[in-house]
């Protein structure tokens, strides 16, 4: 770990024009170094030293996953935007470096080759308290003219000493920023000098309270889009901008692309907007487990007019989506949060997931074939009529497994498996289908049509503290936060009242 600080920091330097002051002085240490750089290289370098001495907390928590996506130590919450660029995946997501809990909103960034092995970068982008800035929220990159990633995000400014008090910054207005690279690899970033892009002073709408965050941009018939999350007058509204030139420093209100009473839908954070085939999908993170409408872009009034709703994920414990066009295929991004309080680290990423679609237009969410990747051995394949029992898989143990059951036959009406299971304090968690009802420990969803017999997949991923369960390969999808106990780490399979045939393997997986 004490390398990775020591390779970013290297990293960091070469890059930073002014290096040579630090070089030149024989003997200095990291402070007196500081002390001559800017306030970007001086605020990233603080940030990169408290994620050092965090970690060593970090990596002692037995409870920490081992391949999802974690930042390197303290905290986590969304994906930003995940771009694919000179061979390499990035992802950037709403990060403190400070401490285990959210404050001090910075961008941290990660790249990978294949999105399942992450290499941890330095922070790409910090507040800069001098122009005011408290906080770096979410938002998104896209490709200049010139074929340059852009990030767009929502800065919140610092309150004035008169506004201290946390109560009233909800009353201090966002504004959308722009940043760019100086780099190939996209480890360094400089604001924009046309900042603010948008205010909500300027921005040409109706005056929406001063919660106006998250932009996603999307192109559609060449021309360049921008949505938000708002409110106005007790309505959600996703408001639309569309950029006036390609150098996406200018943009013209259009309307409110959707919105619903707040009583429905508090504020559509996060909102994402794509088109999968003949439909369009618009995903919101509502302050409850994530969903979507499908329906029609009418791009001439800027209108998007839903037909269906359903759920990307029917768990609390995934939240604020975002997504990526990656060639023939779309990519979902997604925060897993509530996870114990004070370890060192909180926060980690789904393993990525291809969306697609089944016929009648719900979306199927299932991680990406990559993901085969982390099967570092087979711990066992059985094949049984489960019938009225309990059944032990003896040979496949651990806390870190990848199982892929298939359910044929089905002549029960309740039967499933129980995962990080302690036959001594017999805890552990269940997944099953009773009465046509999928469930994952607490959480219940009814499954849409009587599909009781029907024969079932379920692929579950293990690690530690995160499971994610995909129902016939994405039709349902539930991200769950539990911990084992400490010998919580057995497989047992059973059926009541009838018998199923199953088919079971089971992998140990690892980076
Ligand atoms: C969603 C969210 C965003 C905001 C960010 C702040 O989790 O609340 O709306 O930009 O997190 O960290």
């Amino acid at each position: 770990m004490k390398k990775n600080f020591i390779v970013k920091i290297l990293l960091l330097l070469f890059l930073f024009n002014n290096f040579s002051f630090a070089l030149n002085n024989d003997g200095i240490g990291l402070d007196d170094a500081l002390s001559g750089l800017l306030l970007r290289e001086k605020s990233i370098i603080q940030a990169e030293k408290s994620l050092d001495n965090a970690t060593k907390k970090a990596v002692k928590d037995v409870n920490r996953p081992a391949y999802h996506f974690t930042p390197p130590a303290n905290w986590m919450n969304d994906i930003n935007g995940p771009i694919y660029y000179n061979g390499y995946y990035h992802i950037f997501y709403q990060h403190n470096p400070y401490n285990d809990f959210w404050q001090h909103m910075h961008w941290g960034h990660a790249k990978s080759p294949d999105l399942i092995h992450w290499q941890h970068l330095p922070i790409a982008l910090w507040p800069s308290y001098d122009k005011g800035e408290l906080h770096c929220f979410s938002g998104c990159t896209i490709f200049d003219a010139k074929g340059i990633p852009m990030i767009f995000y929502t800065k919140v400014t610092y309150p004035e000493p008169q506004d201290e008090s946390p109560f009233l910054w909800p009353l201090i207005a966002h504004e959308q920023w722009a940043a760019t690279p100086e780099d190939n690899d996209l480890i360094l970033w400089q604001k924009h000098p046309a900042n603010p892009i948008m205010t909500l002073e300027t921005h040409g709408g109706p005056p929406f309270e001063p919660n106006w965050r998250d932009p996603f941009i999307f192109q559609e018939m060449g021309r360049t889009f921008m949505l938000l999350g708002a409110n106005i007058d007790d309505r959600a509204t996703v408001p639309i901008y569309e950029a006036k030139n390609n150098n996406l420093l200018k943009w013209e209100y259009k309307g409110i692309l959707y919105e619903e009473p707040r009583a429905n839908t508090f504020f559509f954070e996060c909102p994402n907007f794509f088109k999968l085939g003949d439909k369009w999908y618009l995903i919101y993170s509502a302050h409850k487990p994530v969903e979507y409408y499908s329906g029609k872009f009418d791009i001439d009034n800027f209108k998007f007019i839903p037909d269906k709703k359903g759920l990307i994920d029917y768990s609390s414990n995934f939240y604020a989506s975002n997504i990526m066009k990656d060639k023939d295929r779309l990519l979902l991004y997604g925060w897993i949060k509530d996870f114990k309080e004070n370890m060192g680290w909180n926060g980690a990423m789904i393993i990525p997931r291809n969306i697609t679609k089944n016929i009648s237009g719900q979306l199927i969410t299932y991680p990406v074939e990559a993901a085969k990747a982390l099967r570092k051995t087979q711990l066992g394949a059985y094949k049984f009529k489960a019938d009225n029992k309990n059944y032990i898989l003896d040979k496949a143990i651990g806390k870190n497994l990848e199982i892929e059951i298939t359910f044929k036959n089905i002549k029960s009406n309740h039967f499933g498996i129980t995962v990080f299971r302690d036959k001594e304090n017999q805890s552990g968690l269940t997944i099953s289908i009773h009465n046509n009802i999928f469930i994952v420990g607490d959480i219940e969803v009814p499954l849409q049509h009587n599909a009781a017999f029907e024969e079932k997949t379920l692929n579950i991923y293990l690690d530690n503290s995160v499971t994610e369960v995909f129902l016939n390969k994405g039709e349902y999808a539930i991200t769950k936060v539990y911990y084992p106990s400490e010998n919580g780490s057995g497989l047992l399979i059973f059926s009541h009242k009838g018998s199923v045939d199953t088919d079971v393997s089971v992998w140990k997986l690892g980076l």
